[in-house]
């Protein structure tokens, strides 16, 4: 037994008094997770915020859960290891959740670079809940923006097991949206981003 083996003996699980629907049809939009996976670098924060903002000013309810910021706190016991970002995911995921029952769109940013985990997350909730978008700038652009300084540590040895360059990163095959964003202008992004949301009817047409 390690300390992930879940400990349900002897716990109820307890219905809420308001539901999913019922947030729903008072906020007039409905929750989903928008899934950001991607290189380190590859704009996943940054597209994620921006999509936050747009919602924000429509007064949409919305949050952004940050692969760095999480590590800062909920994951600050974890490292890079494939077992340390697997727990890393999980946890994620069982946070996005319950973002999803509260009601909020929530938008993670993580290279989460195992498709086996990401679509464990997948697995968690019902199909139509779960956009996954594919921040799929080149690594060479990644490197050469490289914003911490982190690629040129990984590539002198001085980072082991960096996604990218000496751990892997298996591209989702087929995301729900994949957005080449070495090269697509953020709004543009954003624009695509905003759209598949209102084509699921996430949230409603302008
Ligand atoms: S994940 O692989 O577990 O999904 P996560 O998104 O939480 O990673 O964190 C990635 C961020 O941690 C990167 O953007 C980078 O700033 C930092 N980082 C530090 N060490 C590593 C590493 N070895 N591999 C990847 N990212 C790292």
């Amino acid at each position: 037994m390690n300390s992930f083996t879940p400990q349900v003996a002897n716990i109820t699980w307890h219905e809420a008094s308001v539901d999913r629907v019922a947030r729903a049809d008072k906020r007039g939009h409905r929750s989903a997770i928008l899934w950001f996976t991607g290189l380190s670098g590859s704009g996943k924060s940054t597209l994620a915020n921006a999509v936050n903002a747009t919602l924000f000013k429509r007064g949409l309810a919305s949050y952004v859960l940050d692969g760095d910021n999480m590590r800062h706190g909920l994951c600050k016991d974890l490292g890079f290891s494939g077992a340390d970002r697997e727990e890393n995911i999980r946890r994620i995921g069982e946070v996005a959740k319950l973002f999803l029952d509260a009601g909020i769109i929530v938008l993670t940013a993580f290279i989460s670079p195992f498709r086996a985990d990401r679509n464990k997350v997948k697995a968690l909730v019902e199909a139509d809940d779960f956009l996954e978008i594919y921040c799929a700038a080149d690594l060479n652009v990644c490197e050469v923006r490289d914003p911490k300084g982190l690629y040129a540590k990984a590539r002198s040895g001085v980072i082991k097991e960096f996604t990218g360059i000496s751990s892997p990163y298996e591209a989702p095959e087929a995301p729900t949206l994949k957005i080449d964003t070495g090269v697509q202008e953020l709004s543009v992004s954003v624009s695509r981003v905003i759209r598949i949301l209102q084509d699921r009817k996430v949230i409603p047409s302008m």
